[in-house]
């Protein structure tokens, strides 16, 4: 682990966090929420609904507030438990936008352009690409590098934001603005976070094309399985899910998206090694398998779901919940802010 710049935590510290957009799916949850809970027993965990990101492409002002609500009841819902984790909006601690400008006038440009979820996202766009989404990454290194964090749990897919935040700590902020101590030695101002990626679950794929991933914006609702799903909706969109005219699931056929992925979700769901459910479905047509399938994914969501309507039903808790996250957030993150606004030498601003 990396000598902690601010005051070592005692356990390892955690972030992670999910944009408020669209409608969380399997994908979120067992590529990166899932992990979060178990997380959260052993380490410091700070999970935020990140909102700013969200507005890096057009939203719609009138959902924002309660997407951002419904996400945090959600996380919730999953098991994130507030009294072990803290649970915070994004931008209720301005320190992100603070850091993020700091850290945008060190990061070169080209660093940005070759972002792989930019190039995708902008391609989507079309003409009218914001400067936020170009920026998104810089922001998302704000978030992490804010809490000290040693470990970031993501999908696959954000395995280059989390290789470009280490790259801003470490080669523009410690290499150029570290100061000595005593012995001349660099006393690093920011902490070099690692990815945490889980391999089984980090890449969940589309229910309607097994070589892309499952996705909020995929414009087909079929190719996701959202995680407020009725019942009757799940087996609907599992019945419906591509297949191919091979009998019998496996892993691993590069002619076989849809088997290893609709494989890969049952082993999960299931809650089974993924040996365990290949030999179980090893001989399966499809015919019998997706129902199977289908009362996993219902059996596995439906304690998620009944406590989400819990956490709905009480609004005023889970204001509750973010104002007391948000309270501990600012505080450690103006502490970081505040040693890179030394660091960079700004001048400080008069005690009240
Ligand atoms: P997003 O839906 O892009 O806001 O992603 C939120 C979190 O879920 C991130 O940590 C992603 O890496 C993860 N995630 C999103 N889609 C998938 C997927 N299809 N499979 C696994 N993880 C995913
Ligand atoms: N970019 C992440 C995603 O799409 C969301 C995110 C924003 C994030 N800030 C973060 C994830 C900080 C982990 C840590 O999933």
């Amino acid at each position: 682990m990396n000598p902690a710049p601010g005051a070592p935590p005692a356990r390892p510290r955690v972030l992670s966090g999910v944009q408020p957009t669209g409608q969380l799916h399997l994908g979120n949850w067992l590529g990166a929420i899932r992990n979060w809970v178990e997380l959260q027993q052993d380490h410091d965990t700070f999970f935020c609904v990140v909102d700013l990101h969200a507005i890096t492409v057009p939203h719609d002002p009138a959902r924002l507030a309660e997407d951002t609500l419904a996400t945090a009841a959600l996380y919730l819902a999953c098991g994130i438990d507030p009294n072990q984790a803290t649970v915070f909006v994004q931008s209720h601690v301005s320190a992100h936008s603070e850091l993020c400008w700091l850290l945008n006038c060190v990061t070169p440009l080209n660093w940005l352009e070759r972002m792989i979820q930019f190039k995708e996202k902008a391609l989507k766009q079309g003409s009218d690409v914001s400067a936020g989404l170009l920026d998104y990454p810089v922001l998302m290194a704000a978030d992490i590098l804010l809490y000290d964090a040693d470990q970031v749990p993501v999908g696959e897919d954000q395995k280059q934001h989390l290789e470009l935040a280490r790259d801003i700590a470490q080669q523009r902020i410690n290499a150029r603005f570290a100061p000595r101590d005593a012995s001349g030695e660099p006393i690093p101002i920011l902490k070099v976070p690692s990815p945490l990626i889980l391999k089984e679950g980090a890449r969940v794929m589309s229910l309607t094309d097994g070589r892309n991933k499952m996705s909020k914006s995929d414009p087909n609702e079929a190719s996701r399985i959202a995680l407020l799903d009725p019942p009757e909706v799940i087996v609907r969109k599992i019945k419906r899910a591509k297949t191919d005219p091979v009998m019998g699931l496996e892993f691993g056929h590069p002619e076989r998206p849809e088997a290893d992925n609709l494989l890969g979700l049952y082993a999960l769901l299931s809650q089974q090694s993924r040996e365990a459910a290949s030999n179980e479905c090893a001989a399966m047509g499809w015919g019998t398998f997706k129902p199977l399938l289908a009362d996993a994914a219902v059996e596995a969501l439906k304690p998620v779901q009944t406590r989400y309507r819990e956490w709905r039903n009480d609004p005023a808790s889970v204001r509750d919940v973010l104002g007391k996250g948000q309270e501990k957030a600012a505080s450690v993150a103006s502490d970081t802010l505040e040693r890179v606004r030394n660091a960079l030498g700004f001048l400080p601003s008069r005690p009240d």
